[in-house]
């Protein structure tokens, strides 16, 4: 082979490609990349190359992309896979979207195949889904492994962990990239030789005071800072009592009215159908108490027929705002942030606002002059998808070191 040339990349399911970046930084050259994301496609157009076919991917036959590639990488949908969607099953048909991966693998045979999934991957159905993928792939002849990666031991400012599955067929041992920070856990038996974690404020504290607006910024050192927008909403609503009410009042009127209906509070329990709830009712020790909801109290004055003294404030509710400290996720500061998600990113320490787009897309270490097309709802979920660039590059350099080794 001609000594400089650059191995080739089929990515498939590639979004706004942050592999895909993180493999052309260490090398590769994506000849053919895919999706049916219209603006993650826009994105990727804009700041990586026109090599991106736009299109669901059951419908473009291999024959449509090109052959003779090293390597096929893909993050398949992980929507029917994630430990976070308690829906996931094992007849999700988004878990069978891995199989467009294994024929684009059958067809074009690539010594390497690298892909990217949620961790919840290893669980589902005990362990068996991923022992068919695994086994599928085996049986095109890859020797496969996966392990659980944690950006963060690879300097990332996100403790997001990730499974990467990676197959090849030369017969080598699969190439992980080795970790270079420690994080605050106890695992390490030597922290010798490793970085400190890099923390959110160390990646955007700069941009703490720099105003959200959708127009490029040009900061002082004429840096440039695109998409630096966020949503303004760190409330969340719920429905709650219009007027204080006190428990205690309410048990003594409530028991004083069962025992003139001539009910036990089991009889009562069962009238509702519950096993315990009546119990709180009728208790007010230790804050053990609580006060029936509206239709409750309703069904309690049909069979207590008791007056109208608190129906007012009992039944009473409004709209009312949960604040930030009670409910929302604030960002971490002096640690890498959790897993930057493809919804409702987390809340500025400023609390003022959620993290912005930039802010986002830096703590997936996506260089500072990518950016995204698309509403602002649609710019988070392409930088949530996405595998985090610096990770993505130092999985692809031992690949390339293992490809370079072999050709030579
Ligand atoms: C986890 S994201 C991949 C992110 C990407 N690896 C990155 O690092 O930016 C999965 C992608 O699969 C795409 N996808 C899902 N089903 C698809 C299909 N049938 N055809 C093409 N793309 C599909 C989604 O639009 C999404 O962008």
């Amino acid at each position: 082979m001609k000594k400089n040339r650059r191995f080739k990349v089929i990515s498939l399911f590639s979004g706004a490609g942050g592999m895909d970046l993180g493999f052309i930084n260490a090398g590769f050259e994506i000849v053919w990349a895919n999706d049916f994301f219209k603006e993650a496609v826009e994105t990727y157009r804009k700041n990586i190359g026109e090599h991106i076919v736009y299109g669901d991917i059951t419908e473009i036959k291999s024959e449509e992309m090109p052959n003779d590639v090293d390597l096929v990488i893909g993050g398949f949908p992980c929507q029917g896979f994630s430990v976070a969607n308690t829906k996931r099953s094992v007849k999700d048909e988004r878990n069978f979207l891995y199989k467009e991966m294994l024929r684009v693998i059958k067809d074009k045979k690539p010594k390497f195949f690298v892909a990217e999934n949620v961790k919840g991957i290893l669980s589902i159905g005990k362990g068996k889904v991923f022992e068919m993928i695994k086994e599928d792939f085996e049986t095109l002849g890859y020797k496969v492994d996966a392990r659980i990666l944690n950006a963060a031991e690879y300097g990332v400012p996100q403790a997001r962990e990730r499974v990467i599955i990676i197959g090849n067929r030369i017969g080598v041992e699969n190439p992980y990239p080795k970790i270079t920070h420690w994080i605050d856990t106890k695992k390490y038996k030597s922290k010798k030789g490793l970085k400190k974690f890099v923390t959110v404020k160390d990646a955007i504290g700069y941009l703490s005071d720099v105003k959200i607006c959708a127009d490029p910024i040009v900061l002082n050192n004429n840096k440039i800072i695109y998409n630096h927008i966020a949503s303004t909403n760190v409330y969340d609503k719920f429905w709650g009592r219009k007027y204080k009410v006190n428990q205690a009042e309410i048990c003594d009127y409530l028991k004083e009215w069962r025992n003139k209906a001539g009910y036990t509070t089991k009889r009562v329990d069962e009238h509702f159908g519950y096993k315990y709830t009546a119990g709180h009712w009728f208790r007010k020790d230790n804050n053990s108490g609580s006060i029936p909801k509206p239709n409750d109290w309703w069904e309690l004055k049909k069979i207590f027929k008791f007056d109208n003294k608190y129906d007012k404030v009992v039944t009473t509710m409004i709209e009312k705002e949960i604040k930030f400290e009670q409910s929302l996720r604030i960002t971490n500061w002096d640690r890498p942030s959790d897993t930057i998600t493809a919804t409702g990113p987390e809340i500025h320490i400023d609390k003022e606002r959620r993290l912005s787009v930039r802010e986002c897309a830096i703590l997936q270490t996506f260089p500072d002059n990518f950016e995204f097309i698309g509403s602002l709802n649609v710019m988070y979920k392409q930088i949530g998808n996405a595998v985090p660039v610096l990770l993505a590059e130092k999985i692809a350099k031992v690949i390339i070191k293992k490809l370079k080794e072999e050709t030579s």
